[in-house]
């Protein structure tokens, strides 16, 4: 699993933390089916706009890039991801997997001198054409005034590509999700495709040319193989067939022409594996607007975490933009989301449930019943929740997963446990709603890693939610009658919109 490697001309802001979320999520989820998942993110430091912003800042490219990839280091521990790895594209191990990749496409015969006279946007580190510039030669994203550019460039022949691309995302149905942003990449297949530069001789800081060091790789070839990099690509041949081909690339919808075509064309050329999957997301906007240094409307996510939480936040951007369209970001749906379903549902839940056991069944909790009302309902959000993870759907995932909260809530209302006698009438129902509970604990904890564990000790359950499998632990039924169950703290106190 990969997440797209951040430009180190920015610090982490919401849009950033979004991919890695879904990321860090999805691998979380696919640990708990038994998966072996290794996680990669990272940070993308060559290129002209790097070198610009380390002049800018008065610094050499190499403090400059050192500084803001820590930032991305530290953003994601404190967003809690799990990333097994974090590559970075001046280490090593990347420069020797890009010379390795180069020199196979030139071998191939699909790199090849030539000269390019046209526009560059610096920001996007792409060439456009006049047809693709907004009025004015204004880049389509940064609405900036583009370079004019004219140099002597290698070029990636990916015009000889276009037919096998299209036979192959033919022969993979289903390799890009979801399925309207696979139709945008085949859209770009079948527009017809122009050959790429894959090298400049007006930059510096990158990658030389194996065969010609006058040139410097072309920041996105050298980004792209960042993901061969990251699992011993020219280095480590038993690493790289153990990881390689991925199974989901995570990118935004900006970099479709990257991923999608540019990207399985140079593996084609090199005689590598083409990735099994992308999962393709729409932006985050503030105000209908990508956020971006240049629009002046960046999110901080950890402004955001002081208020909601680590898990709060993490909910926010799994739950409220279904993956692949754009979300709008905004702090009244952000305040508002948390108070329904963090503080209102699921903490609710929890909190009647322990209250309960405490006062009615002297703190330790029953068994449940084999056949009570919310058996069905519970094998519904399973089956649901694992339908959602599988076409990589976050928000259908938890929807389905707070399905089953909002009815245990109602089974609880429906039996007013706290208005009953001690006896086996209560325990009946508490012993089902902490199954349910136990349940729902683990289908949410890709989402809320931190929260799930505290409900999971605080129904006496021992280890660590994060490692139970699914389907075995999620059948009904697991809830061991007997442990001892305790109040704590709200886990996610309401707050004032
Ligand atoms: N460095 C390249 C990627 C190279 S991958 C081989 C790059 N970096 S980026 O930092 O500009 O963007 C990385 C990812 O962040 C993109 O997928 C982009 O869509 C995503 N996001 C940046 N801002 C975003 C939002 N506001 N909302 C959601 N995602 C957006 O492109």
């Amino acid at each position: 699993m990969t997440t797209p490697i951040y430009y180190v001309t920015a610090e982490p802001h919401l849009g950033h933390a979004y991919t890695t979320i879904v990321g860090d999520a999805l691998t979380r989820w696919h640990r708990l089916l038994g998966d072996d998942v290794r996680f990669v993110t990272g940070t993308d430091e060559h290129g002209l706009k790097v070198q610009q912003a380390a002049e800018a800042a008065n610094a050499s490219p190499r403090e400059f890039v050192d500084g803001v990839a820590a930032k991305y280091v530290d953003a994601w521990a404190g967003l809690n991801i799990a990333n097994s790895d974090f590559i970075r594209t001046t280490e090593p191990r990347h420069r020797d997997a890009v010379l390795e990749l180069l020199q196979r496409c030139y071998d191939a015969g699909d790199i090849e001198l030539d000269f390019y006279r046209g526009k560059y946007c610096v920001r996007c580190e792409e060439y456009y054409t006049d047809d693709e510039l907004l009025p004015g030669d204004l880049c389509p994203i940064h609405k900036l005034v583009v370079d004019q550019v004219e140099e002597e460039n290698y070029f990636f022949r990916l015009s000889r590509y276009e037919d096998r691309l299209l036979e192959w995302y033919a022969a993979h149905p289903g390799a890009i999700v979801p399925e309207f942003r696979g139709n945008e990449a085949l859209g770009l297949i079948r527009s017809g495709l122009r050959d790429f530069s894959v090298s400049r001789t007006s930059l510096d800081w990158g990658i030389r040319l194996p065969w010609d060091d006058r040139h410097v790789a072309y920041v996105w070839f050298d980004a792209l193989t960042n993901y061969l990099a990251a699992v011993g690509f020219g280095r480590d041949p038993d690493e790289f067939d153990q990881w390689w081909p991925v199974d989901y690339h995570l990118i935004g919808k900006d970099i479709i022409r990257h991923h999608c075509v540019y990207w399985p064309a140079m593996l084609l050329s090199a005689g590598v594996e083409l990735p099994k999957g992308w999962a393709i997301g729409g932006w985050l906007l503030v105000d209908g607007e990508k956020m971006s240094k240049t629009t002046g409307n960046v999110v901080q996510p950890l402004d955001l975490v002081q208020t909601v939480g680590v898990d709060g936040f993490r909910y926010y951007v799994l739950a409220d933009t279904p993956y692949g369209q754009d979300g709008d970001f905004s702090y009244d749906g952000l305040i508002g989301r948390y108070n329904a379903d963090l503080a209102n549902n699921l903490g609710n839940l929890t909190s009647r449930v322990t209250t309960v056991v405490a006062s009615k069944c002297g703190g330790l909790g029953p068994a449940p019943t084999a056949d009570g009302p919310l058996v069905d309902a519970a094998a519904a959000a399973v089956a649901a929740t694992a339908a959602a993870w599988d076409v990589v759907a976050p928000s259908r995932a938890l929807e389905s997963t707070w399905r089953l909260i909002r009815e245990t809530n109602a089974f609880l209302e429906a039996n007013e446990p706290w208005k009953m006698e001690p006896g086996a009438s209560v325990d009946a129902v508490l012993g089902d709603a902490l199954e349910a509970l136990r349940i729902v604990t683990i289908l949410a904890s890709p989402a809320l890693p931190t929260t799930t564990q505290t409900i999971w000790e605080r129904i006496g359950l021992a280890g660590a939610v994060g490692d139970r499998r699914i389907p075995t632990d999620v059948v009904w039924g697991g809830y061991p009658g007997g442990s001892t169950v305790t109040k704590g703290s709200p886990l996610f106190p309401r707050l004032k919109v």
